[in-house]
């Protein structure tokens, strides 16, 4: 579903990526794991089309994304949902508009099929009935939630997340691994997760990749990682590597 191979980006003459070759398989979560400035946000927004490599490809579901014109890139974005870190709710809209939004701006679907569509999706996520609440008026596990519904909203084959677990305790934190989990099969998604919680590391990921100073040290299924022989990635899943480096 995914191929990125060999891409290289450096940022002020400072590698970020280094060579890096991952593969995710339709239907798969892969988590991606690693501690803080290591290349994680730059890894996904490559993905996404939103940062072109110096070098190396990215195919998406059969599709050779670097160099795409804007129009056919917006194609291919309409494959895929993304729940970023700064993927935060409209402020000034109801639950059930921010889930509304992606539908209203991609689709010529009309408001009685969008109102349905997105009482499913607040449905699925375990929101129903909320729809016309506020975001103030919400717990930020919920907003994860409508997030998550606004990210499910137009069908995706693919959804990235990027600490998706940012801000939240290690209860709700669960919960919403859980529900990433469910919505995944259920809904026969392919996950990318970006995440230093080693937790929801586990919880989540079918297969999990270690980066480390922009270059990929490992990729395995989770008892492989847990195994691991490689120094570094032993001890960051362990909690040996410093908590300053691992935010
Ligand atoms: N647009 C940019 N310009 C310059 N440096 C950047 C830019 N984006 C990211 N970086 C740098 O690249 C490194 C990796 O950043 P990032 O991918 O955000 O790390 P992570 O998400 O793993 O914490 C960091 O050192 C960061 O400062
Ligand atoms: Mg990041």
């Amino acid at each position: 579903m995914i191929t990125v191979k060999n891409l290289v980006k450096s940022f002020k003459g400072r590698r970020v990526l280094d060579d890096v070759t991952l593969e995710v398989k339709r239907g798969e979560t892969m988590v991606i794991m690693g501690g803080s400035g290591c290349g994680k946000s730059t890894l996904l927004q490559h993905i996404v089309g939103a940062i072109q490599p110096d070098e190396g490809e990215i195919w998406l579901d059969g599709t050779n994304i670097i160099g795409l014109k804007e129009d056919r890139m917006n194609e291919i974005r309409r494959k895929f949902g993304i729940l970023f870190q700064s993927g935060a709710l409209f402020n000034s809209m109801t639950v059930a508009e921010n889930v509304a939004f992606p539908l209203k701006e991609h689709t010529e679907l009309s408001e009685e099929v969008i109102d349905i569509i997105v009482k499913m999706k607040l449905d699925l996520v375990g929101l129903k009935g909320f729809g016309h609440l506020m975001p103030s008026e919400i717990s930020g596990g919920m907003k994860k939630r409508v997030g998550l519904a606004r990210a499910i909203a137009m069908d995706p084959q693919i959804v990235f997340y990027d600490e998706p677990g940012a801000g939240l305790d290690p209860i709700v934190l669960a919960i919403i691994d859980k529900l990433i989990v469910d919505l995944s099969k259920k809904l026969g998604i392919t996950s990318v997760v970006v995440t230093h919680e080693m937790g929801s590391a586990f919880r989540i990921a079918d297969r999990m990749a270690m980066l480390h100073e922009g270059k990929i040290l490992q990729i395995g299924t989770p008892e492989e990682m847990k195994n691991s022989k490689h120094e570094y990635v032993h001890n960051f899943i362990n909690g040996l590597i410093p908590e300053e480096s691992r935010t």
